[in-house]
Order: structure tokens, then sequence, then C-alpha cells
């Protein structure tokens, strides 16, 4: 069963933004090292090509979260599944997300994160849909591209388990 994926953003139009996006974060910490925490499982494509347009010192860590229960709408309560390797106090750390949908995993996400004491702690994401915020204390550092209220698969996001290898971010036609 395939389904019909139409292109919404190219490899091409993501590559050269995140290009941008890496520039823009080299530039505000020039001096200093950024640690970069990626949300398993959608952030990791868009934080290796991130990573590698940063000319400042990198270091990474993985984190997994999930949603207690399985309620479709997020209750905001997430359960960390995976935790960080390492502690974060002292660093300058960005969280770098695949998607910022009703923002309520983030905003969970940054008060844990806050309470380790880090040098500063700024967000990355790829692609915000801003239309489904639900939380307001989800503040946005580095955007990669607004997108309207549509359901997108690629780069690391996923239908169902699928199409997170895809090379360009595309909208899941039913058929
Ligand atoms: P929220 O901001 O707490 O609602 O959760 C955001 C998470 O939902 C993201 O990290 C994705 O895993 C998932 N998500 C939200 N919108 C989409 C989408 O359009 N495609 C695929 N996954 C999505
Ligand atoms: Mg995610």
């Amino acid at each position: 069963m395939d389904n019909k994926i139409s292109v919404l953003l190219s490899e091409k139009e993501l590559d050269d933004r995140i290009r941008e996006m890496g520039e823009e974060i080299s530039r505000d910490y020039e001096g200093k090292a950024v640690h970069l925490i990626c949300v398993l499982k959608g952030g990791t494509f868009f934080m290796c090509e991130l990573a590698k347009r940063i000319t400042i010192p990198v270091s990474i860590d993985f984190m997994s979260v999930s949603s207690y229960g399985d309620e479709v709408v997020s209750s905001g309560i997430v359960k960390i599944t995976k935790d960080l390797d390492k502690p974060l106090e002292g660093k300058h750390v960005i969280v770098v997300e695949d998607i910022i949908d009703t923002g309520r995993t983030l905003s969970y996400l940054l008060k844990v994160l806050k309470d380790r004491k880090p040098a500063s702690i700024k967000l990355a994401t790829m692609l915000d849909k801003p239309d489904r915020r639900v939380v307001d204390d989800v503040n946005v550092d580095y955007t990669g591209f607004v997108i309207p209220d549509k359901f997108v698969v690629g780069y690391g996001l996923d239908y169902a388990e699928r199409y997170r290898n895809l090379p360009y971010i595309g909208v899941v036609e039913e058929v």
C-alpha cells in the first residue's frame, strides 16, 4: 500500500536553509561551543545536516521521549524513555527538533532540561506549524520553515514509521 507523496520542500531548499541556520548559529555563539540535543527519532536527519554546517565546536547527545498513554491528542506529559548521556551544567545547549506542532512535548522537555542548569538553552526546529500551537511558553530561536497545518513526512518525519528516509519534505495524499 503506497500513498502518493507531493513535495512541499525540496532537498535543495532544505539544504540551503539548513546551511543558513548553521551559519547563523556559528555567528551567534562565536568563541563558544554548542551542545546539540537531538530528540529521537525525527530530529536525527536535521541534526546531522545542521551540525555539519556549524563551524564552532559542536558536541551532540540524544534523548527519546514518549507521551503517556495512547491518546490521539498529546497530553503534554511525556516520559523520558532514553535520557542524555552527559550532564548539561555549564553548556550552551540547543535542542534540535524536527517539527513543533502543539508544542506540548517541548514545553515539558524544556522545563526538565532547564532544571539541569545549562549555561544557556535555545531551540532550533526544522519545521514549525504555528497554527496548531496550544502552549504559549515555547519560544523558537531558529526556525527552518513555517509550514501550513498539513501532515508532513520525510527528512526524519514518519507516517507509521515510514518515509523518514525521504530526502525532502512531502505531504501524504490520501488515496
Ligand atoms: P507536539 O508539538 O507536542 O504536538 O509534538 C510534536 C511531535 O509530533 C513531533 O516531534 C513529531 O514527532 C510529531 N508530529 C507533529 N506533526 C507531524 C507531522 O506533520 N508529521 C509527522 N510527525 C508529526
Ligand atoms: Mg519530534
